[in-house]
Protein backbone atom coordinates (compact mmCIF):
# COMPACT_ATOMS: atom_id res chain seq x y z
CA UNK A 1 0.00 0.00 0.00
CA UNK A 2 1.35 3.64 -0.50
CA UNK A 3 0.78 6.66 1.16
CA UNK A 4 1.56 10.29 1.86
CA UNK A 5 4.81 11.77 0.29
CA UNK A 6 5.85 8.24 -1.22
CA UNK A 7 3.25 8.96 -3.47
CA UNK A 8 4.46 11.74 -5.07
CA UNK A 9 7.87 10.30 -4.94
CA UNK A 10 7.09 6.74 -5.48
CA UNK A 11 3.53 6.06 -7.34
CA UNK A 12 4.42 8.65 -9.75
CA UNK A 13 7.51 7.78 -11.71
CA UNK A 14 5.63 4.64 -11.40
CA UNK A 15 2.66 5.47 -13.71
CA UNK A 16 4.96 7.81 -15.74
CA UNK A 17 7.33 4.64 -16.19
CA UNK A 18 4.10 2.31 -17.04
CA UNK A 19 2.36 4.81 -19.63
CA UNK A 20 5.19 6.15 -21.21
CA UNK A 21 4.72 3.67 -24.57
CA UNK A 22 0.85 4.28 -24.82
CA UNK A 23 1.32 8.23 -23.99
CA UNK A 24 3.90 8.25 -26.79
CA UNK A 25 2.00 5.85 -29.38
CA UNK A 26 -1.00 8.42 -28.64
CA UNK A 27 0.61 11.49 -29.10
CA UNK A 28 2.12 9.75 -32.53
CA UNK A 29 -2.06 9.14 -33.68
CA UNK A 30 -2.71 10.97 -36.59
CA UNK A 31 -6.01 12.62 -34.69
CA UNK A 32 -3.62 14.35 -31.91
CA UNK A 33 -0.67 14.26 -34.02
CA UNK A 34 -1.35 17.60 -35.73
CA UNK A 35 -1.26 19.17 -32.11
CA UNK A 36 2.64 19.27 -32.18
CA UNK A 37 3.58 18.33 -35.93
CA UNK A 38 3.11 19.13 -39.35
CA UNK A 39 0.18 20.84 -41.05
CA UNK A 40 -2.63 22.35 -38.39
CA UNK A 41 -5.27 23.77 -39.97
CA UNK A 42 -8.97 24.45 -38.56
CA UNK A 43 -9.83 21.47 -39.49
CA UNK A 44 -7.72 19.01 -37.93
CA UNK A 45 -7.62 21.55 -34.74
CA UNK A 46 -11.11 20.69 -34.25
CA UNK A 47 -10.43 16.93 -35.13
CA UNK A 48 -7.83 16.98 -32.24
CA UNK A 49 -10.56 18.27 -29.62
CA UNK A 50 -13.50 16.31 -30.52
CA UNK A 51 -11.32 13.23 -30.11
CA UNK A 52 -10.35 14.88 -26.27
CA UNK A 53 -13.91 15.68 -26.06
CA UNK A 54 -15.05 12.26 -26.57
CA UNK A 55 -13.21 10.61 -23.39
CA UNK A 56 -13.70 13.86 -21.16
CA UNK A 57 -16.82 13.91 -21.06
CA UNK A 58 -17.95 10.36 -20.28
CA UNK A 59 -14.88 9.63 -18.19
CA UNK A 60 -15.83 12.85 -15.96
CA UNK A 61 -19.26 11.75 -15.33
CA UNK A 62 -17.49 8.07 -14.28
CA UNK A 63 -15.32 10.33 -12.18
CA UNK A 64 -18.13 11.97 -10.60
CA UNK A 65 -20.50 8.42 -10.11
CA UNK A 66 -17.58 7.13 -8.24
CA UNK A 67 -17.04 9.72 -5.97
CA UNK A 68 -19.23 12.63 -5.20
CA UNK A 69 -17.41 15.25 -3.38
CA UNK A 70 -17.37 18.46 -4.33
CA UNK A 71 -13.77 18.62 -3.44
CA UNK A 72 -13.00 15.90 -5.67
CA UNK A 73 -14.44 17.40 -8.75
CA UNK A 74 -11.86 17.76 -11.44
CA UNK A 75 -11.92 21.31 -13.70
CA UNK A 76 -14.53 21.50 -15.93
CA UNK A 77 -12.45 20.33 -19.15
CA UNK A 78 -15.19 18.99 -21.14
CA UNK A 79 -17.15 21.90 -21.11
CA UNK A 80 -13.90 23.64 -21.92
CA UNK A 81 -13.53 21.48 -24.90
CA UNK A 82 -17.42 22.14 -25.80
CA UNK A 83 -16.92 26.19 -25.69
CA UNK A 84 -13.76 25.53 -28.26
CA UNK A 85 -15.71 23.14 -30.91
CA UNK A 86 -18.69 25.88 -30.53
CA UNK A 87 -15.97 28.84 -31.62
CA UNK A 88 -14.99 26.76 -34.42
CA UNK A 89 -18.25 26.03 -35.52
CA UNK A 90 -18.10 22.43 -34.90
CA UNK A 91 -21.56 21.49 -34.10
CA UNK A 92 -21.26 17.40 -33.78
CA UNK A 93 -21.75 17.45 -30.02
CA UNK A 94 -24.92 19.21 -30.38
CA UNK A 95 -26.19 17.31 -33.49
CA UNK A 96 -25.26 13.98 -31.78
CA UNK A 97 -22.97 13.49 -34.83
CA UNK A 98 -20.06 12.68 -32.37
CA UNK A 99 -18.68 9.47 -33.57
CA UNK A 100 -17.38 6.94 -31.02
CA UNK A 101 -16.94 7.67 -27.25
CA UNK A 102 -15.31 6.12 -24.57
CA UNK A 103 -17.38 3.61 -22.94
CA UNK A 104 -14.98 1.89 -21.27
CA UNK A 105 -14.71 0.25 -17.53
CA UNK A 106 -15.33 2.83 -14.86
CA UNK A 107 -13.55 3.18 -11.51
CA UNK A 108 -14.03 0.72 -8.64
CA UNK A 109 -12.13 0.90 -6.07
CA UNK A 110 -9.88 4.47 -5.04
CA UNK A 111 -6.77 2.69 -6.67
CA UNK A 112 -8.61 2.61 -9.94
CA UNK A 113 -10.24 6.22 -9.60
CA UNK A 114 -6.82 7.40 -8.77
CA UNK A 115 -5.05 5.64 -11.78
CA UNK A 116 -7.43 7.03 -14.32
CA UNK A 117 -7.78 10.36 -12.86
CA UNK A 118 -4.02 10.44 -13.52
CA UNK A 119 -4.30 9.82 -16.62
CA UNK A 120 -6.39 12.86 -16.97
CA UNK A 121 -4.50 14.97 -14.79
CA UNK A 122 -1.50 14.65 -16.61
CA UNK A 123 -2.95 14.95 -20.09
CA UNK A 124 -4.08 18.57 -18.73
CA UNK A 125 -0.45 19.05 -17.33
CA UNK A 126 0.90 18.14 -20.99
CA UNK A 127 -2.04 19.92 -22.44
CA UNK A 128 -0.25 23.10 -20.53
CA UNK A 129 3.21 22.83 -21.78
CA UNK A 130 1.77 22.62 -25.62
CA UNK A 131 0.00 25.68 -25.21
CA UNK A 132 2.77 28.20 -26.21
CA UNK A 133 4.15 26.30 -29.11
CA UNK A 134 0.26 25.59 -30.29
CA UNK A 135 -0.65 28.97 -30.85
CA UNK A 136 2.21 29.68 -32.65
CA UNK A 137 1.04 26.96 -34.90
CA UNK A 138 -2.54 27.55 -34.99
CA UNK A 139 -4.06 29.45 -38.12
CA UNK A 140 -4.93 32.48 -37.09
CA UNK A 141 -8.77 32.65 -36.65
CA UNK A 142 -7.86 29.53 -33.92
CA UNK A 143 -5.44 31.49 -31.84
CA UNK A 144 -7.53 32.60 -29.46
CA UNK A 145 -9.92 29.24 -29.27
CA UNK A 146 -7.72 27.23 -26.30
CA UNK A 147 -9.58 26.94 -23.12
CA UNK A 148 -9.11 23.39 -22.89
CA UNK A 149 -5.03 24.01 -23.27
CA UNK A 150 -5.23 27.08 -21.53
CA UNK A 151 -6.67 25.23 -18.40
CA UNK A 152 -4.06 24.31 -16.16
CA UNK A 153 -2.77 27.12 -14.54
CA UNK A 154 0.47 26.93 -12.47
CA UNK A 155 -0.11 23.07 -11.55
CA UNK A 156 -2.43 24.25 -9.36
CA UNK A 157 -4.78 21.08 -10.50
CA UNK A 158 -2.17 18.99 -10.44
CA UNK A 159 -0.92 19.61 -7.03
CA UNK A 160 -4.70 19.06 -5.81
CA UNK A 161 -4.57 16.05 -7.52
CA UNK A 162 -2.17 14.37 -5.63
CA UNK A 163 -3.11 15.77 -2.19
CA UNK A 164 -6.75 14.22 -2.97
CA UNK A 165 -4.59 10.69 -3.93
CA UNK A 166 -3.05 11.43 -0.62
CA UNK A 167 -7.07 11.68 1.29
CA UNK A 168 -8.14 8.48 -0.92
CA UNK A 169 -5.08 6.36 0.45
CA UNK A 170 -3.38 4.19 1.36
CA UNK A 171 -3.57 3.05 -2.45
CA UNK A 172 -2.68 -0.77 -3.83
CA UNK A 173 0.22 0.78 -6.34
CA UNK A 174 0.16 -2.42 -8.85
CA UNK A 175 -4.01 -1.47 -9.01
CA UNK A 176 -3.43 2.00 -9.57
CA UNK A 177 -1.24 1.68 -12.30
CA UNK A 178 -3.38 -1.57 -13.85
CA UNK A 179 -6.05 1.27 -14.42
CA UNK A 180 -3.77 3.65 -15.82
CA UNK A 181 -2.91 1.48 -18.53
CA UNK A 182 -5.96 0.11 -19.41
CA UNK A 183 -7.59 3.20 -19.33
CA UNK A 184 -4.60 4.87 -21.90
CA UNK A 185 -5.11 1.78 -24.30
CA UNK A 186 -9.39 1.92 -24.03
CA UNK A 187 -8.15 5.91 -25.28
CA UNK A 188 -6.14 4.31 -27.96
CA UNK A 189 -8.57 2.02 -29.13
CA UNK A 190 -11.44 4.80 -28.92
CA UNK A 191 -8.92 6.94 -31.30
CA UNK A 192 -8.62 4.61 -34.01
CA UNK A 193 -12.38 3.58 -34.08
CA UNK A 194 -12.74 7.53 -34.56
CA UNK A 195 -9.94 7.76 -37.49
CA UNK A 196 -11.28 4.86 -38.76
CA UNK A 197 -14.65 6.15 -39.03
CA UNK A 198 -14.05 9.50 -40.37
CA UNK A 199 -10.94 8.09 -43.02
CA UNK A 200 -12.28 4.49 -43.77
CA UNK A 201 -9.98 2.04 -43.67
CA UNK A 202 -6.01 2.24 -43.09
CA UNK A 203 -3.53 2.55 -40.58
CA UNK A 204 -4.33 4.59 -37.33
CA UNK A 205 -0.77 4.71 -36.55
CA UNK A 206 2.00 7.31 -37.79
CA UNK A 207 5.65 7.39 -38.70
CA UNK A 208 7.39 7.82 -35.18
C1 LIG B 1 -0.25 15.52 -29.08
C2 LIG B 1 -0.62 14.99 -27.94
C3 LIG B 1 0.16 15.08 -26.65
C4 LIG B 1 1.35 15.69 -26.38
C5 LIG B 1 2.25 16.46 -27.32
C6 LIG B 1 1.65 15.48 -24.98
C7 LIG B 1 2.75 16.00 -24.32
C8 LIG B 1 3.00 15.89 -22.98
C9 LIG B 1 4.05 16.56 -22.26
C10 LIG B 1 5.02 17.57 -22.87
C11 LIG B 1 4.00 16.18 -20.96
C12 LIG B 1 4.91 16.63 -19.81
C13 LIG B 1 4.26 17.79 -19.09
C14 LIG B 1 5.06 18.30 -17.90
O1 LIG B 1 5.79 17.53 -17.23
O2 LIG B 1 4.95 19.52 -17.60
C15 LIG B 1 2.90 15.23 -20.87
C16 LIG B 1 2.52 14.61 -19.73
C17 LIG B 1 1.49 13.70 -19.65
N1 LIG B 1 0.57 13.41 -20.64
FE1 LIG B 1 0.65 14.02 -22.53
N2 LIG B 1 0.66 14.74 -24.43
C18 LIG B 1 -0.27 14.48 -25.41
C19 LIG B 1 -1.43 13.78 -25.29
C20 LIG B 1 -1.82 13.14 -24.14
C21 LIG B 1 -3.06 12.42 -23.98
C22 LIG B 1 -4.17 12.33 -25.05
C23 LIG B 1 -3.04 11.90 -22.72
C24 LIG B 1 -4.07 11.07 -22.02
C25 LIG B 1 -4.98 10.34 -22.61
C26 LIG B 1 -1.80 12.29 -22.10
C27 LIG B 1 -1.40 11.94 -20.82
C28 LIG B 1 -0.30 12.46 -20.16
C29 LIG B 1 0.07 12.11 -18.81
C30 LIG B 1 -0.62 11.10 -17.91
C31 LIG B 1 1.19 12.90 -18.47
C32 LIG B 1 1.91 12.98 -17.14
C33 LIG B 1 3.20 12.19 -17.10
C34 LIG B 1 3.90 12.46 -15.77
O3 LIG B 1 3.58 11.79 -14.77
O4 LIG B 1 4.75 13.34 -15.76
N3 LIG B 1 -1.10 13.05 -22.97
N4 LIG B 1 2.30 15.09 -22.09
Amino acid sequence: MTTGDSLYNDLRPRLRDATKAPHHRIDHRPLMAPLVRGDLTARLYGDALLALYSFHAPSERAFAAFLNDPDAVPPPRSAWLAADLDRLGRTEITQSAIGSVWSGQPPASPSEYIGMRYVIEGGSLGARAILAPLIERLPSECKSVTRFFDGQQEERDWLNFWALAERLGPLDADATIHAATRFFGEIESLADRRWQESHGTGSASTKK
